[in-house]
C-alpha cells in the first residue's frame, strides 16, 4: 500500500508560474459564438472546459472571479486557512443549520452584520445588527473552490457509483467503469502526501498521532515511535491495489493535491490548456445571469447573458459594481458548474425549476423541476480540540500571514526541490487520519475519517483562520461524517437580482430526514466519533517517552461527557463544506430528477450540469475527487456519446 513517492521531484516546481495568458480579452458582442460554454471553472467546469477544447471544441470558459496566480496564499497548502480569508477570492455565503433561529443561534458560530462585510460573531450582538446564519465559506476565482480549499483528496466508493448506476439504469456509471476517470483525473492533478519527516520533528505531534494509530490498532512501538509512525504514515488511503479499500479500517497519511509541496490543480490545468494553444477562451471577471433558450420546439439553450465585472456577485466583499451587460452564444451548448449553490440560482432565475417558485417571483417557466434546489446533502463535521501549556514545534515561525517575518514561508519559498526541507507550510496542517466504520453505518464502507493536527479549528465563522492559529498550542481531532443521511436541505431564490445570495437552509438532524430513525444514526454515529478521538486523547500517556506536556480539553470540554450531552453540542455545533445533489440525476419516471444521467436538464435541450450538484447521494468521504470525476465523464459524454 506504500505507493506514495516521497522523493523530490524535478525544478519543475518553479515553472508553475505559466504565465497570465487569461486576461479578460475584450471580444466584440457579436464576435461571441462559440460551440460550447461553461460558467463557473471549479472541481466540475474547469477540467470539463480543458477537455472539450482538447478536443478541439471552440470552448467559452465564464468565471465570475478571476486568476490569483501568483497569489501566494493560493499556492502555499499551509496557508489553506488563510487563503479562505483572501477578499479577492472569497464569497461569504452565510447559511441555516437551523431555520428556528433560537436554536440555531446556540451555535457561537452565529453570524450578524453590523455593517456590510463587517461582522460580529456569537451572542450578545450589537443592537441593529442583522442576523446572518453559519458562514459557509465559497470562492469566487479561477478553478473554483479548489482554489482555496484544503488540498485533500479522498477517492470515493464503488457505492457511490454503482448507486447512481442502479437508479439510473446506465452501467456507464458502474464503479468499474468510473475508475477510467479517475485515471483521467491522475493525467492533470498531482497528488502527495505530506512528507512525514516535516511532522516527525516534532515530537509532541508525533505522540499524539502514534495515539491515534494506537486506537486504529496500529499503535508504533513507544521506544521507536518516530520510525514506526513514520511507515503507518505512507499508508495510502486511496490505494488502488487494495479490493477492500471502501470498507478498509486504520491510521491514514491524507493525500494532498500539490505538486513538490505546492497547491497544483484545476486552476493550472486551465492555465496550462489555454498556454498550449487549444481553442479555450477564459472569461474571467464575469457573472452570468441568465440562460437564454431558443423556444420553437423544446426549447433549446442557446447561450448566457452575463455582467462584466469585477466581484460582482454581493457575496464578495469586494462587490459594489452593476457590470456591463453581455451575452455569449453556444452553438452546440451550454453546461452549468457554478456549484451547489449557484447553478440552483442561475437556474431558477432562467425558467428551470419548482413552478410554484418561480411564478412567485414572475419568472417564465422553461422548464418545471420542482427538484431544482431541493435534495441538498452536506457532511457533519466536529472537532474534539487540547491546549497545550507548550508549543508545537513544528508551527515555530509560522504567523500566518505572508509578511517578512513569517520564517515558516520563508523557508518555503527558499526550499523548493526539496518537499521535507520545505517545512511545516508544504503541508495542510492536518497530518493523518483514524478511517473507521461506525457501528451506525448503513453499508460495509467505512463512514467516519476523524483527522488530527496542530491547530484550532471549531468550524466556519468570520475570520476563522485567524482564530485557528492564534496561537501554536492546540492539537484537534476533527470528525468528518461520510454517507450521511439528511436530504433536506434547500437552495431558494430571495430576489430575482442575479448578484443577490441566495437563501440556503440545511435542515440539520431532527429538522431534515428522520425516516428510519436516519437523523440518530448519524448523530450516533458522530457521537462514537468523539468518544474515538477522546480515546487517542488518553493513549497519549501511552508515548510519554516523546515528552509531549499536558493538555486540557476545550471542546467539547470536561463537562460535556453523556451521550445526550455529546449529542447536544454536536447538533448545537456541527458545520458542513460539501454541500451537493441540489439539481441531481435521477431516474426517468422520478419527478424530482433534475438531469438524466447524461447530465442533460429534463425538458430542455442542449443545456446541462456538471458540479456538486448532480449527484443524487452525497459521494465519498471528500467530495473534490468525485466531482473531477464526474468532469472528466460528462467530457466523454459530451465529446463520444
Ligand atoms: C474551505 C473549504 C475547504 C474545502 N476542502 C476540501 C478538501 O480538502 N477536499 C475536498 O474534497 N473538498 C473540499 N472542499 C469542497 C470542494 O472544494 C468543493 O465542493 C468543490 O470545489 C465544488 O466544486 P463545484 O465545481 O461544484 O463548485 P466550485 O468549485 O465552487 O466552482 C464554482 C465556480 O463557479 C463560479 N460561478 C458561480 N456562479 C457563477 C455565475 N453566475 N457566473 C460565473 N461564474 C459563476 C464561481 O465563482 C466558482 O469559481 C472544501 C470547500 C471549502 C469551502
Ligand atoms: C492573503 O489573504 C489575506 C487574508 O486572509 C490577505 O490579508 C492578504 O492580503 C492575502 N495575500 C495576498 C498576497 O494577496
Ligand atoms: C422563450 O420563452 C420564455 C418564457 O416564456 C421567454 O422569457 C423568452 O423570451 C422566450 N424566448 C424566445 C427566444 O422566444
Ligand atoms: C461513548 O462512550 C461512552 C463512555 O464510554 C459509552 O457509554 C457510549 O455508549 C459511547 N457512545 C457511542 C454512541 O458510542
Amino acid at each position: 500500500m506504500k505507493v506514495f513517492n516521497l522523493v523530490a521531484r524535478s525544478a519543475s516546481i518553479l515553472a508553475i508560474s505559466l504565465p497570465s495568458v487569461l486576461a479578460s480579452p475584450v471580444i466584440a458582442r457579436d464576435t461571441l459564438e462559440y460551440e460550447y460554454v461553461i460558467v463557473g471553472s471549479g472541481a466540475g467546469g474547469g477540467p470539463l472546459a480543458c477537455r472539450l477544447a482538447m478536443a478541439g471544441h471552440k470552448t467559452l470558459l465564464i468565471e465570475a472571479g478571476n486568476d490569483q496566480n501568483g497569489n501566494v496564499n493560493i499556492s502555499v497548502p499551509g496557508y489553506q486557512a488563510v487563503v479562505t480569508n483572501d477578499p479577492k477570492l472569497r464569497w461569504d455565503m452565510f447559511v441555516n443549520h437551523y431555520q428556528d433561529q433560537s436554536r440555531a443561534m446556540r451555535d457561537p458560530k452565529f453570524s450578524y452584520e453590523v455593517a456590510p462585510y463587517q461582522y460580529h460573531v456569537g451572542p450578545n450582538p450589537p443592537s441593529g445588527a442583522k442576523p446572518l446564519g453559519i458562514l459557509y465559506p465559497r470562492a469566487g476565482t479561477l478553478g473554483g473552490c479548489v482554489t482555496h480549499n484544503a488540498l485533500i483528496l479522498i477517492t470515493p466508493h464503488a457505492s457511490d457509483w454503482d448507486g447512481i448506476a442502479s437508479i439510473t439504469g446506465d452501467n456507464s456509471w458502474a464503479a468499474t467503469n468510473m475508475n477510467q476517470y479517475l485515471d483521467k483525473v491522475y493525467e492533470w492533478l498531482p497528488v502527495e502526501p505530506t512528507d512525514p519527516t516535516i511532522l516527525l520533528t516534532d515530537l509532541k505531534l508525533t505522540q499524539h498521532l502514534a495515539s491515534g494509530a494506537a486506537v486504529m490498532g496500529v499503535g508504533p512501538d513507544p521506544v521507536s515511535a518516530v520510525t514506526g509512525l513514520a511507515n503507518t504514515l505512507l499508508n495510502d488511503p486511496n490505494s488502488r491495489l487494495n479490493p477492500a479499500r471502501d470498507s478498509s479500517e486504520g491510521f491514514f497519511q491524507i493525500p494532498l493535491i500539490m505538486k513538490s509541496g505546492t497547491r497544483t490543480a484545476v486552476r493550472d490545468f486551465i492555465a496550462d490548456t489555454v498556454q498550449k494553444g487549444y481553442p479555450l477562451t477564459v472569461r474571467e471577471n464575469c457573472h452570468v445571469t441568465k440562460i437564454n433558450f431558443d423556444n420553437s420546439t423544446t426549447p433549446k439553450a442557446t447561450g448566457v447573458n452575463f455582467l462584466d465585472g469585477n466581484s460582482l456577485y454581493r457575496a464578495s466583499p469586494l462587490s459594489g459594481g452593476d457590470g456591463t451587460a453581455g451575452s455569449a452564444t453556444a452553438t452546440k451548448e451550454v453546461i452549468i458548474s457554478g456549484g451547489a449553490f449557484n447553478t440552483v440560482q442561475l437556474l431558477k432565475l432562467s425558467g428551470i425549476g419548482p413552478e410554484a417558485e418561480l411564478n412567485s417571483f414572475n419568472i417564465p417557466v422553461i422548464s418545471n423541476l420542482p427538484g431544482v434546489g431541493l435534495n441538498m446533502q452536506d457532511r457533519y463535521e466536529i472537532p474534539v480540540n487540547v491546549k497545550h501549556g507548550a508549543d508545537f514545534s513544528v508551527l515555530n515561525g509560522c504567523t500566518f500571514d505572508n509578511k517578512p517575518q513569517d520564517a515558516c514561508l520563508t523557508k518555503w519559498q527558499n526550499n523548493p526541490y526539496i518537499l521535507a526541507a520545505r517545512g511545516a507550510y508544504a503541508t495542510n496542517g492536518l497530518a493523518g487520519a483514524m478511517v473507521q466504520r461506525s457501528n451506525y453505518a448503513s453499508t460495509t464502507d467505512i463512514d467516519l475519517f476523524i483527522f488530527g493536527g496542530p491547530v484550532d479549528f471549531t468550524g466556519y465563522f468570520p475570520d476563522w483562520n485567524d482564530a485557528a492559529v492564534a496561537d501554536h498550542k492546540h492539537f484537534s481531532w476533527y470528525t468528518l461524517k461520510a454517507h450521511t443521511r439528511n436530504r433536506a436541505g434547500t437552495v431558494q431564490l430571495r430576489s430575482t437580482d442575479p448578484l443577490d445570495t441566495p437563501i440556503i437552509n440545511f435542515n440539520y438532524f431532527d429538522t431534515g430526514t428522520t425516516a428510519g430513525g436516519a437523523d440518530q444514526l448519524d448523530l450516533d454515529a458522530m457521537i462514537q466519533a468523539v468518544n474515538q478521538s477522546r480515546e487517542a486523547l488518553r493513549r497519549y500517556a501511552d508515548y510519554d517517552i516523546l515528552g509531549g506536556d499536558a493538555f486540557v480539553e476545550e471542546e467539547p470540554g470536561p463537562s460535556v461527557q453523556s451521550d445526550e450531552d455529546i449529542g447536544q453540542y454536536i447538533k448545537d455545533r456541527a458545520w458542513g463544506h460539501h454541500a451537493s445533489c441540489t439539481a441531481a440525476i435521477g431516474a426517468g419516471d422520478d419527478p424530482n430528477a433534475v438531469l438524466d444521467s447524461q447530465f442533460r436538464v429534463r425538458g430542455v435541450q442542449n443545456l446541462r450540469v456538471v458540479d456538486a450538484s448532480v449527484f443524487p447521494r452525497i459521494p465519498g468521504v471528500f467530495i473534490q475527487a468525485p466531482i473531477f470525476m464526474v468532469s472528466e465523464k460528462a467530457a466523454d459524454v459530451i465529446l463520444n456519446g
